[in-house]
Protein backbone atom coordinates (compact mmCIF):
# COMPACT_ATOMS: atom_id res chain seq x y z
CA UNK A 1 0.00 0.00 0.00
CA UNK A 2 2.35 2.34 1.12
CA UNK A 3 4.91 1.77 -1.74
CA UNK A 4 2.01 2.07 -4.34
CA UNK A 5 0.58 5.17 -2.35
CA UNK A 6 4.51 6.86 -3.12
CA UNK A 7 4.51 5.86 -6.65
CA UNK A 8 0.95 7.23 -7.41
CA UNK A 9 2.55 10.94 -5.48
CA UNK A 10 5.69 10.17 -8.19
CA UNK A 11 3.45 10.36 -11.06
CA UNK A 12 0.96 12.73 -9.60
CA UNK A 13 3.81 15.75 -8.82
CA UNK A 14 5.51 14.49 -12.49
CA UNK A 15 2.05 15.05 -13.82
CA UNK A 16 2.00 18.62 -11.85
CA UNK A 17 5.06 19.82 -12.77
CA UNK A 18 4.50 19.15 -16.74
CA UNK A 19 2.17 21.93 -18.70
CA UNK A 20 -1.10 22.60 -16.76
CA UNK A 21 -3.94 21.34 -19.22
CA UNK A 22 -7.44 22.40 -18.61
CA UNK A 23 -10.29 19.93 -18.30
CA UNK A 24 -10.18 18.34 -22.39
CA UNK A 25 -12.97 19.38 -24.26
CA UNK A 26 -14.51 18.12 -27.07
CA UNK A 27 -15.93 19.65 -30.33
CA UNK A 28 -19.50 19.48 -31.28
CA UNK A 29 -19.85 16.90 -34.03
CA UNK A 30 -20.18 17.62 -37.92
CA UNK A 31 -22.50 14.11 -38.25
CA UNK A 32 -24.57 13.13 -34.97
CA UNK A 33 -25.23 9.77 -34.20
CA UNK A 34 -27.02 8.53 -30.78
CA UNK A 35 -28.38 5.41 -28.95
CA UNK A 36 -31.64 5.57 -27.40
CA UNK A 37 -32.90 3.87 -24.53
CA UNK A 38 -36.81 3.38 -24.96
CA UNK A 39 -39.94 4.66 -23.60
CA UNK A 40 -38.68 6.27 -19.50
CA UNK A 41 -42.01 6.40 -18.29
CA UNK A 42 -45.54 6.36 -18.67
CA UNK A 43 -48.24 9.13 -17.84
CA UNK A 44 -50.08 8.70 -14.16
CA UNK A 45 -53.57 7.26 -14.31
CA UNK A 46 -55.47 10.25 -16.14
CA UNK A 47 -52.86 11.65 -18.18
CA UNK A 48 -52.30 10.54 -21.82
CA UNK A 49 -49.12 11.73 -22.23
CA UNK A 50 -45.77 13.36 -20.36
CA UNK A 51 -44.27 16.36 -22.68
CA UNK A 52 -41.74 19.31 -23.10
CA UNK A 53 -39.59 18.53 -21.01
CA UNK A 54 -36.63 20.60 -19.09
CA UNK A 55 -34.03 18.60 -16.83
CA UNK A 56 -31.49 20.06 -14.43
CA UNK A 57 -29.11 18.13 -11.59
CA UNK A 58 -30.28 18.74 -8.38
CA UNK A 59 -28.55 17.71 -5.14
CA UNK A 60 -27.01 15.56 -7.39
CA UNK A 61 -30.67 13.73 -8.83
CA UNK A 62 -32.44 14.03 -11.92
CA UNK A 63 -34.54 16.63 -11.66
CA UNK A 64 -37.68 17.31 -14.27
CA UNK A 65 -40.23 19.46 -15.32
CA UNK A 66 -42.60 18.97 -18.36
CA UNK A 67 -46.09 19.34 -19.90
CA UNK A 68 -49.13 17.05 -19.48
CA UNK A 69 -52.43 16.61 -21.76
CA UNK A 70 -54.98 14.84 -19.43
CA UNK A 71 -57.66 12.28 -21.02
CA UNK A 72 -60.48 15.30 -21.54
CA UNK A 73 -59.13 18.63 -23.31
CA UNK A 74 -56.41 20.62 -20.82
CA UNK A 75 -52.86 21.09 -21.40
CA UNK A 76 -50.94 21.38 -17.61
CA UNK A 77 -47.44 21.51 -16.13
CA UNK A 78 -46.19 18.37 -13.90
CA UNK A 79 -42.59 17.71 -12.46
CA UNK A 80 -41.30 14.11 -11.29
CA UNK A 81 -40.43 13.94 -8.37
CA UNK A 82 -36.49 13.65 -7.82
CA UNK A 83 -34.69 10.30 -9.11
CA UNK A 84 -31.01 8.99 -9.07
CA UNK A 85 -31.36 6.46 -12.21
CA UNK A 86 -33.03 7.23 -15.84
CA UNK A 87 -33.88 3.56 -15.02
CA UNK A 88 -35.89 4.88 -12.53
CA UNK A 89 -37.66 7.26 -14.01
CA UNK A 90 -40.84 5.41 -14.88
CA UNK A 91 -41.54 4.76 -10.55
CA UNK A 92 -41.23 8.60 -9.93
CA UNK A 93 -43.78 10.52 -8.81
CA UNK A 94 -45.83 12.57 -11.05
CA UNK A 95 -46.89 16.01 -9.70
CA UNK A 96 -49.12 18.55 -10.91
CA UNK A 97 -48.10 22.23 -11.31
CA UNK A 98 -50.04 25.21 -10.19
CA UNK A 99 -50.97 27.17 -12.20
CA UNK A 100 -50.69 24.69 -15.26
CA UNK A 101 -46.96 25.99 -16.77
CA UNK A 102 -47.00 24.16 -19.88
CA UNK A 103 -43.66 24.12 -22.00
CA UNK A 104 -41.98 24.75 -18.74
CA UNK A 105 -38.03 25.52 -18.86
CA UNK A 106 -36.03 25.41 -15.66
CA UNK A 107 -32.61 27.04 -14.48
CA UNK A 108 -30.75 28.42 -11.44
CA UNK A 109 -30.27 31.94 -11.51
CA UNK A 110 -26.93 31.91 -9.69
CA UNK A 111 -26.48 35.70 -9.87
CA UNK A 112 -29.32 35.92 -7.40
CA UNK A 113 -29.22 32.36 -6.10
CA UNK A 114 -32.78 31.63 -7.09
CA UNK A 115 -34.63 28.87 -9.13
CA UNK A 116 -36.65 30.10 -12.15
CA UNK A 117 -38.95 28.06 -14.17
CA UNK A 118 -40.24 30.39 -17.38
CA UNK A 119 -43.70 28.78 -19.17
CA UNK A 120 -46.27 29.65 -21.64
CA UNK A 121 -49.51 30.05 -21.61
CA UNK A 122 -49.49 31.71 -18.20
CA UNK A 123 -50.99 35.34 -17.78
CA UNK A 124 -48.62 36.99 -19.94
CA UNK A 125 -47.21 35.71 -23.45
CA UNK A 126 -44.31 33.86 -21.36
CA UNK A 127 -44.81 33.80 -17.57
CA UNK A 128 -42.22 32.88 -14.93
CA UNK A 129 -42.03 31.79 -11.12
CA UNK A 130 -39.08 31.43 -8.55
CA UNK A 131 -38.23 29.28 -5.82
CA UNK A 132 -35.55 28.37 -3.38
CA UNK A 133 -37.19 24.85 -3.27
CA UNK A 134 -37.35 23.71 -6.88
CA UNK A 135 -37.95 20.02 -6.61
CA UNK A 136 -41.32 20.74 -4.74
CA UNK A 137 -44.18 21.79 -7.14
CA UNK A 138 -45.68 23.79 -4.19
CA UNK A 139 -42.47 26.17 -3.45
CA UNK A 140 -42.96 28.56 -6.35
CA UNK A 141 -43.70 31.83 -6.60
CA UNK A 142 -47.08 33.15 -7.60
CA UNK A 143 -46.50 34.20 -11.84
CA UNK A 144 -44.68 37.06 -12.96
CA UNK A 145 -44.96 38.38 -16.59
CA UNK A 146 -41.04 36.80 -18.66
CA UNK A 147 -42.28 38.50 -22.56
CA UNK A 148 -46.01 40.75 -22.87
CA UNK A 149 -44.87 41.18 -26.61
CA UNK A 150 -46.90 39.65 -29.58
CA UNK A 151 -45.75 37.99 -32.75
CA UNK A 152 -47.47 39.32 -36.08
CA UNK A 153 -49.97 36.12 -37.97
CA UNK A 154 -48.91 33.62 -35.06
CA UNK A 155 -48.90 32.91 -31.34
CA UNK A 156 -45.31 33.30 -29.52
CA UNK A 157 -44.75 29.47 -28.22
CA UNK A 158 -41.94 27.43 -26.42
CA UNK A 159 -39.45 29.97 -24.87
CA UNK A 160 -35.65 29.15 -23.50
CA UNK A 161 -33.61 31.59 -21.38
CA UNK A 162 -29.95 31.81 -21.36
CA UNK A 163 -27.42 34.31 -20.35
CA UNK A 164 -23.93 34.95 -21.16
CA UNK A 165 -22.09 37.50 -18.50
CA UNK A 166 -23.79 40.94 -19.36
CA UNK A 167 -27.22 40.33 -20.85
CA UNK A 168 -29.96 37.40 -20.21
CA UNK A 169 -31.57 36.29 -23.93
CA UNK A 170 -35.09 34.77 -24.48
CA UNK A 171 -35.66 32.88 -27.95
CA UNK A 172 -38.91 31.29 -28.44
CA UNK A 173 -40.67 30.37 -31.95
CA UNK A 174 -43.95 30.59 -33.57
CA UNK A 175 -44.80 27.35 -35.15
CA UNK A 176 -44.28 29.68 -38.27
CA UNK A 177 -40.50 29.15 -39.38
CA UNK A 178 -39.10 31.85 -37.60
CA UNK A 179 -37.04 31.83 -34.36
CA UNK A 180 -37.20 35.08 -32.29
CA UNK A 181 -34.62 36.78 -29.61
CA UNK A 182 -35.31 39.51 -26.67
CA UNK A 183 -32.95 40.31 -23.86
CA UNK A 184 -32.50 42.86 -21.30
CA UNK A 185 -29.60 43.15 -19.26
CA UNK A 186 -28.44 40.33 -16.67
CA UNK A 187 -28.53 42.77 -13.40
CA UNK A 188 -32.69 43.51 -14.78
CA UNK A 189 -33.34 39.60 -14.15
CA UNK A 190 -35.56 37.79 -13.29
CA UNK A 191 -37.91 40.25 -14.38
CA UNK A 192 -39.49 40.88 -17.86
CA UNK A 193 -38.31 41.34 -21.33
CA UNK A 194 -40.93 43.50 -22.19
CA UNK A 195 -42.84 43.69 -25.59
CA UNK A 196 -39.89 43.68 -28.21
CA UNK A 197 -38.43 40.75 -30.42
CA UNK A 198 -36.32 40.71 -33.34
CA UNK A 199 -36.57 37.89 -35.76
CA UNK A 200 -33.17 35.59 -35.86
CA UNK A 201 -33.90 32.90 -38.03
CA UNK A 202 -36.60 32.59 -41.05
CA UNK A 203 -37.76 29.70 -42.95
CA UNK A 204 -40.09 27.14 -44.07
CA UNK A 205 -42.80 26.31 -41.15
CA UNK A 206 -41.71 22.68 -41.81
CA UNK A 207 -37.90 23.38 -41.12
CA UNK A 208 -38.25 25.96 -38.41
CA UNK A 209 -41.37 24.89 -36.64
CA UNK A 210 -40.84 24.98 -32.61
CA UNK A 211 -39.66 23.58 -29.39
CA UNK A 212 -35.90 25.69 -29.59
CA UNK A 213 -33.25 25.71 -26.81
CA UNK A 214 -30.05 27.50 -26.98
CA UNK A 215 -26.88 26.03 -24.84
CA UNK A 216 -23.29 27.08 -23.84
CA UNK A 217 -21.02 24.81 -25.45
CA UNK A 218 -18.53 23.99 -22.65
CA UNK A 219 -15.20 25.11 -23.49
CA UNK A 220 -15.93 26.06 -26.74
CA UNK A 221 -16.84 29.86 -27.30
CA UNK A 222 -19.77 28.59 -29.02
CA UNK A 223 -23.30 28.38 -28.63
CA UNK A 224 -25.55 25.66 -29.86
CA UNK A 225 -29.23 26.20 -31.21
CA UNK A 226 -31.38 23.02 -31.35
CA UNK A 227 -34.97 23.49 -33.34
CA UNK A 228 -37.72 20.92 -33.76
CA UNK A 229 -38.84 20.87 -37.31
CA UNK A 230 -41.11 18.79 -39.22
CA UNK A 231 -40.13 15.95 -41.61
CA UNK A 232 -41.25 13.34 -44.08
CA UNK A 233 -40.31 10.53 -41.23
CA UNK A 234 -41.22 12.54 -38.03
CA UNK A 235 -40.35 15.29 -36.05
CA UNK A 236 -37.09 16.04 -35.81
CA UNK A 237 -34.32 18.47 -34.24
CA UNK A 238 -32.04 21.11 -36.66
CA UNK A 239 -28.84 23.00 -35.21
CA UNK A 240 -26.99 25.99 -35.36
CA UNK A 241 -24.09 27.39 -33.83
CA UNK A 242 -23.14 31.24 -32.96
CA UNK A 243 -20.20 32.86 -31.56
CA UNK A 244 -22.47 35.28 -29.89
CA UNK A 245 -26.07 35.19 -28.25
CA UNK A 246 -26.65 38.46 -29.80
CA UNK A 247 -25.50 37.25 -33.42
CA UNK A 248 -26.35 35.26 -36.30
CA UNK A 249 -26.74 31.65 -36.12
CA UNK A 250 -25.05 29.04 -38.37
CA UNK A 251 -26.48 26.11 -39.68
CA UNK A 252 -24.87 22.92 -38.38
CA UNK A 253 -26.76 19.67 -39.00
CA UNK A 254 -29.90 20.69 -40.73
CA UNK A 255 -30.88 17.87 -43.04
CA UNK A 256 -34.00 15.50 -42.37
CA UNK A 257 -31.28 12.94 -43.19
CA UNK A 258 -28.41 14.08 -40.90
CA UNK A 259 -29.92 16.21 -38.65
CA UNK A 260 -28.95 16.83 -35.14
CA UNK A 261 -31.20 14.18 -33.72
CA UNK A 262 -34.10 12.28 -35.55
CA UNK A 263 -35.05 8.86 -37.01
CA UNK A 264 -32.11 9.08 -39.22
CA UNK A 265 -29.35 8.84 -36.76
CA UNK A 266 -31.56 8.28 -33.43
CA UNK A 267 -30.73 4.72 -32.67
CA UNK A 268 -35.00 4.57 -31.51
CA UNK A 269 -36.77 2.64 -32.64
CA UNK A 270 -39.79 2.44 -30.67
CA UNK A 271 -40.33 6.24 -31.75
CA UNK A 272 -40.08 8.16 -35.64
CA UNK A 273 -40.48 11.47 -33.41
CA UNK A 274 -37.29 13.02 -31.71
CA UNK A 275 -39.50 15.81 -30.34
CA UNK A 276 -39.68 18.49 -27.55
CA UNK A 277 -37.11 18.15 -24.99
CA UNK A 278 -33.86 19.15 -23.09
CA UNK A 279 -29.86 18.79 -23.66
CA UNK A 280 -28.74 17.20 -20.28
CA UNK A 281 -26.51 20.35 -18.71
CA UNK A 282 -23.44 20.28 -17.03
CA UNK A 283 -24.47 22.96 -14.85
CA UNK A 284 -27.79 24.57 -13.96
CA UNK A 285 -27.42 27.92 -13.96
CA UNK A 286 -28.38 30.52 -16.67
CA UNK A 287 -25.52 29.89 -18.87
CA UNK A 288 -27.46 26.48 -19.98
CA UNK A 289 -24.32 24.80 -19.81
CA UNK A 290 -24.01 21.59 -22.09
CA UNK A 291 -20.47 19.21 -22.17
CA UNK A 292 -19.89 17.69 -26.03
CA UNK A 293 -17.73 14.73 -24.18
CA UNK A 294 -21.26 13.66 -22.42
CA UNK A 295 -23.69 14.87 -24.52
CA UNK A 296 -27.07 13.18 -24.09
CA UNK A 297 -30.72 14.74 -25.26
CA UNK A 298 -34.12 13.91 -22.82
CA UNK A 299 -37.03 14.18 -25.57
CA UNK A 300 -40.27 13.16 -25.70
CA UNK A 301 -41.30 10.50 -28.34
CA UNK A 302 -44.42 8.30 -29.08
CA UNK A 303 -45.29 4.76 -30.47
CA UNK A 304 -44.78 4.53 -33.76
CA UNK A 305 -48.09 2.80 -34.78
CA UNK A 306 -49.57 5.73 -32.48
CA UNK A 307 -51.88 8.21 -34.38
CA UNK A 308 -54.60 10.74 -34.02
CA UNK A 309 -55.69 14.32 -32.29
CA UNK A 310 -52.25 15.79 -31.96
CA UNK A 311 -53.27 17.15 -28.61
CA UNK A 312 -53.97 13.24 -27.47
CA UNK A 313 -50.65 11.90 -28.75
CA UNK A 314 -49.13 9.46 -26.19
CA UNK A 315 -46.05 11.22 -25.79
CA UNK A 316 -43.27 9.46 -23.50
CA UNK A 317 -39.60 10.80 -22.44
CA UNK A 318 -36.48 8.94 -23.85
CA UNK A 319 -32.89 9.32 -23.68
CA UNK A 320 -30.25 9.62 -26.66
CA UNK A 321 -26.64 9.15 -25.77
CA UNK A 322 -24.05 10.34 -28.28
CA UNK A 323 -21.78 7.76 -29.64
CA UNK A 324 -18.31 9.40 -30.28
C1 LIG B 1 -25.63 4.06 -25.30
O1 LIG B 1 -24.23 4.16 -25.43
C2 LIG B 1 -23.55 4.34 -24.20
C3 LIG B 1 -22.08 4.53 -24.52
O2 LIG B 1 -21.91 5.68 -25.27
C4 LIG B 1 -23.78 3.15 -23.30
O3 LIG B 1 -23.14 3.35 -22.06
C5 LIG B 1 -25.27 2.98 -23.09
O4 LIG B 1 -25.51 1.79 -22.34
C6 LIG B 1 -25.99 2.89 -24.42
N1 LIG B 1 -27.43 2.93 -24.13
C7 LIG B 1 -28.32 2.23 -24.79
C8 LIG B 1 -29.73 2.42 -24.37
O5 LIG B 1 -28.03 1.44 -25.68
Amino acid sequence: MRLLETGALLLASAASAAVVTPRASCALPSTYRWNSTGALANPKSGWVSLKDFTHVTYNGQHLVYGSFHDTGSTWGGMNFGLFNDWSNMASASQNKMNPGTVAPTIFYFAPKNIWVLAYQWGPTTFSYLTSSNPSSVSGWSSPQALFSGTISGASAIDQTVIGDSSNMYLFFAGDNGKIYRASMPIGNFPGNFGTASTVVMSDSTNNLFEAVQVYTVQGQNKYLMIVEAIGANGRYFRSFTATSLSGSWTPQATSESQPFAGKANSGATWTNDISHGDLIRSNPDQTMTIDPCNLQFLYQGRATNSGGTYDLLPYRPGLLTLQH
